[in-house]
C-alpha cells in the first residue's frame, strides 16, 4: 500500500486529488499538507501537516516519520501572478522543486510534478503540439515549468529518482477556485453564468487553449504514478489533452443550458498575451501509447456536469 504526501493540498488540484487518493489508498495513507493553518472542508477528515515547500527539514521529518513513498507536488505560483512577481515564481516553483528532488534522492520516494501548456511558447507549433518540440516560453511561469521538466528528467537519469509528470491544460473544477492563472476564465464563466446570466471575459474571442475537467486531471495524476515504468519512454512531462475551445465556443455550449446567457469582453492584456503564446491544442499520443491515457470528459459532458453541480452548490 502506498504512503502518500500531497504538497499544496489546499489548492485547486490538491483539494480534489487528496479526496480521490484517500478513496483509493485509504484515508490514513494520504497526508495532506499546505502552508494554510486552517484545513479546508473536504480534506479535514484525514491527516494534515502545515508544510512550507521551502522548509526541507520539516518536509524530511514528515516523510521519514510517515514512511512516505510517493509525493505529489502541487505547489505553484501560476502564470499571471508570476508575471507580477517573477522572483517569487522562481523561488517557489523551482526552489521548492529542487528541495523535493534532493529529498527524493536521499529518502527514495517517487515524485509527481505537473508541468503545463505554459511550458510552450510562441515558436512552438500551436496545433497538435507534439510531445517533443520547441519549448521557449515567454512567461516566468513557463520558464519554471520547462526548467522543472528538465530537472526532473535530470534527477531520474543521473540518480534514478522516480520522477513523473504531465503537462496540464487549464483545469476546470467546481470545488476550489484557481488563483492567478490565465485559464481561470473557463472556471469563472460557470459561476457568473449561474449567478448573473452574464460574463465579462478577460481573454479575447478566438483564443484557443487546451482545457480539462478536474476528474480527468486527477485521473492523469494517479494513472501516471501507477504506470509500469518499463513502458515509459518519456517521463517529464507528458502532454495530456481532452478538449480545446475559445471563449465563444464555451459560451455557446453554456447557452444550450442557459439560453439567455451572454458574454462580453474586457481584455486583460497580460493574460491575452500569455494565452496567445500557448498552444491551441496539444497532441497527447505519447501519453495514450505509453501509459494508456484516455480522458472521460469532453466539452459537452463537462459543461453539463459543471452547471449541475454548481447550480446546487450556489443555491445553498
Ligand atoms: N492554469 C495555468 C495558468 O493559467 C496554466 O497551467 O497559469
Amino acid at each position: 500500500m502506498k504512503k502518500i504526501l500531497v504538497m499544496g493540498a489546499c489548492g485547486q488540484i490538491g483539494s480534489e486529488l487528496v479526496v480521490e487518493l484517500r478513496k483509493r489508498y485509504g484515508r490514513d495513507n494520504v497526508i495532506a499538507s499546505d502552508i494554510r493553518t486552517e484545513v479546508p472542508q473536504g480534506i479535514e477528515d484525514g491527516p494534515y501537516e502545515i508544510l512550507n515547500i521551502l522548509d526541507s527539514d520539516k518536509i524530511a521529518e514528515v516523510i521519514k516519520q510517515n514512511e512516505i513513498d510517493t509525493v505529489y507536488n502541487l505547489v505553484a505560483v501560476l502564470s499571471a501572478v508570476g508575471e507580477a512577481n517573477p522572483k517569487l515564481s522562481w523561488d517557489i516553483n523551482i526552489g521548492g522543486l529542487v528541495n523535493l528532488l534532493e529529498l527524493a534522492r536521499e529518502l527514495k520516494f517517487a515524485l509527481f510534478t505537473p508541468s503545463s501548456i505554459g511550458a510552450f511558447g510562441p515558436e512552438t507549433p500551436p496545433d497538435n503540439t507534439p510531445q517533443d518540440t520547441i519549448q521557449r516560453p515567454t512567461t516566468i511561469y513557463g520558464v519554471t515549468k520547462v526548467s522543472g521538466e528538465l530537472l526532473c528528467d535530470y534527477y531520474f537519469n543521473r540518480f534514478g529518482v522516480d520522477t513523473r509528470g504531465v503537462r496540464y491544460p487549464g483545469i476546470i473544477s467546481n470545488v476550489t477556485l484557481p488563483g492567478g492563472g490565465t485559464t481561470d476564465y473557463a472556471v469563472d464563466i460557470f459561476y457568473k453564468a449561474i449567478e448573473n446570466g452574464k460574463f465579462t471575459c478577460n481573454i479575447p474571442a478566438g483564443t484557443f487553449m487546451d482545457m480539462m475537467y478536474m476528474p480527468d486531471a486527477i485521473k492523469a495524476a494517479i494513472d501516471i504514478m501507477e504506470a509500469d515504468p518499463t513502458k515509459l519512454k518519456h517521463r517529464n512531462c507528458f502532454n495530456v489533452a481532452s478538449m480545446s475551445f475559445d471563449p465563444e465556443i464555451l459560451a455557446a455550449e453554456i447557452k444550450k443550458h442557459i439560453p439567455n446567457f451572454e458574454i462580453d469582453y474586457d481584455i486583460d492584456e497580460v493574460r491575452a498575451k500569455i494565452a496567445n503564446s500557448w498552444p491551441n491544442k496539444m497532441d497527447d499520443s505519447a501519453a495514450r501509447e505509453e501509459w494508456g491515457w484516455t480522458p472521460e470528459y469532453d466539452l459537452s459532458s463537462m459543461t453539463k456536469d459543471m452547471l449541475e453541480v454548481l447550480s446546487k452548490k450556489l443555491q445553498k
